[in-house]
């Protein structure tokens, strides 16, 4: 088993480069299949669900060679085949080959996804979707065979602004016939740059980044190549991370526009940045002022954020709050916390911070991916050490975690015990 160990308590300088986005790059890989020949997908982080998608394009024989930041894959002789219980749980992103398959081959058969128990995460959207396009849905146990005899472009409104069922859709509608609308499109920056992929290849969508996606189908999609957008999670993660202990820390290769509602909050509760073009840098202060937090989709605040945030206000003076709207099960973080010296309560989707609480390092636990991140975050705050199980969920979405806090001052390291 691997642990993280953090000293906290130090002052970290110099600068922190961003990483391809994790949660595009899990929707480009499987949407690379959509055509014959081959894409280049570059600037995709090295991170175990990278990994564990290229093990399913292996699986269903698709070509895949990684270089360093790259991937390119060539579907020519792919196969395909059901996609096997341990592949389909590995990761939530496995869902997006239900869409690309269905999409290429009018046949998808795989299971439930996996990822991180953050709520029930159902797919009826996905399925819907599929369904509205023409293809039929059968359920056995956990095991979902989705197939077509001809996908047909149609109107769908989503009942929630799903990113997944947005992206699964436009997967499967890029090679259906005639036009598909997608009403109440979620509108998350990972979309678009998906979007931009498949037009790259040849596919006719607008609207990407708007509620309102409309899909053209198309017969053929060609090569391509593509650049993965910056990760505004890891971003936010380690501008949080800097007003916690930067002095200064540079976080660089950014999008500062994808980070608006982290930015308009840290600049409330008082937190020294200086926002580049495509860099933003933070210096530590002692306190801040008390703030209330609701996590919303784009381009509210990311509940993806949400809880290294909730490390912050642990510093901050007074009564914080932190409304959880978009997983029922994302406060798991909350009683570690609470073990390294914060006062917080939660009651329904709430919680309650009260601050400013000097942090002490002790052993924790990452309960999930962003669970993990506030964990690091406040270790790397504590006085003392902290000993961090349940690492390989961080592991999953950061990538470098330990050589990028190292390089700027960090004592962190990954131990086997
Ligand atoms: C994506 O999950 C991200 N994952 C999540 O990031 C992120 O938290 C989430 O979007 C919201 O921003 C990936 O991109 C791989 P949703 P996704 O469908 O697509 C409900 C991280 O830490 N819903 O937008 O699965 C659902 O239960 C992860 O990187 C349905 O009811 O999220 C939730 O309440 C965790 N039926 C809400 O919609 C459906 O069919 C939003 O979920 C689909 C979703």
């Amino acid at each position: 088993m691997k642990v993280m160990e953090i000293i906290g308590g130090k002052d970290l300088t110099g600068t922190i480069r961003i990483s391809g986005a994790k949660n595009a790059t899990v929707a480009l890989i499987p949407a690379a299949i959509l055509t014959d020949e081959e894409a280049t997908i570059c600037n995709v982080p090295e991170i175990t669900d990278t990994d564990a998608l290229c093990d399913i394009l292996k699986a269903l024989k698709v070509d895949v060679k990684r270089a360093s930041e790259s991937v390119v894959i060539n579907p020519k002789d792919m196969e395909n085949i059901e996609i096997a219980e341990e592949y389909s749980k590995k990761l939530r992103a496995s869902y997006y080959f239900m869409g690309a398959l269905l999409g290429k081959y009018k046949k998808a058969v795989m299971y439930f996804p996996g990822g991180c128990s953050i709520g029930a995460r159902p797919i009826d959207l996905h399925l819907k979707g599929f369904e509205a396009l023409g293809a039929t849905v059968k359920n056995e146990k956990n095991k979902y065979i989705v197939e077509a005899k001809e996908l047909k472009g149609a109107n769908i409104y989503l009942d929630i602004a799903s990113v997944g069922a947005t992206i699964n859709i436009m997967l499967a509608a890029v090679k259906a016939k005639g036009k598909t609308v997608i009403d109440n499109a979620a509108k998350e920056p990972e979309i678009v740059n998906v979007a931009t992929f498949l037009n790259n290849m040849g596919a006719k969508i607008s609207g990407a980044g708007t509620s309102t996606i409309k899909i053209e189908g198309v017969d053929y999609l060609h090569q391509c190549f593509h650049e993965v957008i910056p990760d505004r999670i890891e971003a936010g993660t380690y501008i949080i991370i800097g007003a916690l202990c930067g002095s200064p820390l540079k976080i660089d290769n950014l999008i500062p526009e994808h980070l608006d509602a982290l930015i308009s909050k840290l600049e409330e509760i008082g937190v020294d940045l200086e926002i580049g073009t495509d860099y933003v840098i933070t210096n530590k202060k002692d306190t801040y002022k008390s703030t209330t937090i609701k996590t919303a989709v784009y381009p509210g605040f990311p509940t993806d954020l949400q809880q290294p945030f909730t490390v912050l206000q642990t510093q901050c003076n007074g009564k914080s709050k932190t409304v959880e709207t978009i997983w029922e099960n994302r406060f798991m973080h909350i009683p570690y916390l609470n073990k390294l010296g914060a006062d917080i309560t939660v009651k329904n989707q709430t919680a309650t911070i009260l601050g400013p609480t000097p942090l002490k390092g002790d052993d924790v636990v990452a309960t999930d991916l962003r669970a993990g991140a506030a964990m690091v975050a406040a270790a790397l705050k504590a006085e003392g050490k902290t000993t961090i199980t349940n690492v390989e969920h961080i592991l999953r979405g950061y990538e470098s975690i330990i050589e990028k806090l190292t390089s700027v001052g960090a004592k962190i390291s990954l131990k086997d015990v």
